[in-house]
């Protein structure tokens, strides 16, 4: 008989939660008892979900089956508390808040990167949405050429702050054309015709993202000492990320290898054209589970480095589809 997996989604009712349900559907997920989990403000309340009309739930120990399978993006707090708990009742809990991300006892991992780390129990995270994407790309050419630094500036979509700040934009928008002044109160500012770091920022005037992309990155890759410079904005794009990354290697990397590694890598999909408009782009590539890297660039300053530019749906492979992969490894589905 074939395998069925027992599944809660933990945040069934948000941004990342419902598109993980989604991805569980289009990817064929052997769902067995599905259950959704959402706060007490919507407990009790019927959804269609994979065919199913299910009845949404708060947390309790119940529902995380053993053997089974507990998505979670429901925020830190929620993950801080229900992770272990989906763990001790022998369930996989991918979680895919911040909260155990930094945990050294806790894999933290991007399939195309380091997919060995991954356990068929326990609780594993899944990276930040622009770690994710930067590293499917970076991957193929630090096998071969090893990575000693990277310069990142990310354009990261709206959707990454969630559904209430998406409607925040179109407000702004809309005022915007009226001859209004825009207001905000989700986004830290008015995002229309304008770019915003957003993010906590620390007194040393590092963004809490940034420094996510750092340490992220330095555990995936297993690279302690990488040097990671990052600076993240916010762009009036509503769904799918953008990175400029700068990247130097401990050996001269040409075009010609740099193209053949990137387009021979998993979960890539290679963009070599040239040309004013022909770059990958967030509003073709939302919707799409891969990493789109276009624009490779030998640095005319240095042969050891390289300038490309990766986009990537940031509510997909920066947050569902990754963990979704991450559990079709666990469990062996795929
Ligand atoms: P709800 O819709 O009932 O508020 P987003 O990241 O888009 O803001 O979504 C957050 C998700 O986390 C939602 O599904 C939300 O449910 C859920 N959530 C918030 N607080 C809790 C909680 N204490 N327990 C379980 N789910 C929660």
């Amino acid at each position: 008989m074939a395998k069925s997996i027992d599944v809660v989604v933990v945040g069934a009712t948000g941004a990342v939660g419902q598109v993980m349900l989604k991805v569980l559907e289009e990817r064929r997920f052997p769902v067995g008892r599905l259950r959704l989990v959402a706060s007490a403000r919507s407990a009790g309340r019927v959804v269609e979900a994979l065919g199913q009309r299910v009845t949404l739930e708060v947390a309790s120990p119940e529902v995380f089956s053993p053997g089974g399978l507990a998505l979670f993006s429901a925020g830190a707090g929620t993950s801080q508390t229900w992770c272990p708990v989906a763990a001790e009742r022998g369930a996989l809990a991918v979680d895919n808040s911040s909260a155990w991300r930094m945990d050294p006892s806790v894999p933290l991992v991007v399939p195309e990167v380091n997919s060995a780390r991954i356990t068929p129990r326990g609780i594993i995270a899944n990276p930040n949405c622009s770690t994710i994407q930067m590293l499917v790309a970076l991957k193929p050419l630090h096998d071969a050429a090893g990575l000693e630094q990277v310069v990142v500036s990310t354009y990261q979509a709206i959707s990454g702050k969630g559904a209430r700040a998406l409607e925040e934009f179109e407000l702004q928008r809309a005022a915007d054309a009226r001859g209004e002044t825009p207001n905000h109160a989700v986004l830290p500012g008015v995002l229309s015709q304008n770019l915003l770091t957003d993010w906590k920022h620390e007194d040393s005037g590092w963004a809490e993202e940034e420094l996510k992309m750092i340490q992220e990155s330095r555990k995936i890759l297993e690279l302690p000492a990488l040097r990671v410079t990052p600076t993240c904005v916010r762009v009036p794009v509503p769904n799918g990320h953008s990175e400029a990354v700068w990247a130097r290697f401990s050996r001269p990397i040409g075009r010609d290898e740099a193209l053949a590694l990137l387009g021979a890598a998993p979960g890539i999909s290679l963009d070599p054209r040239v040309g004013p408009g022909l770059h990958p782009q967030p509003r073709s590539f939302s919707g799409r589970d891969d990493v789109a890297v276009g624009r490779v660039r030998v640095d005319p300053s240095d042969p050891h480095a390289l300038a490309f530019w990766v986009v990537g749906d940031n509510l997909r492979k920066g947050a569902a589809t990754n963990a979704v992969q991450i559990a079709e490894h666990a469990f062996g589905v795929r």
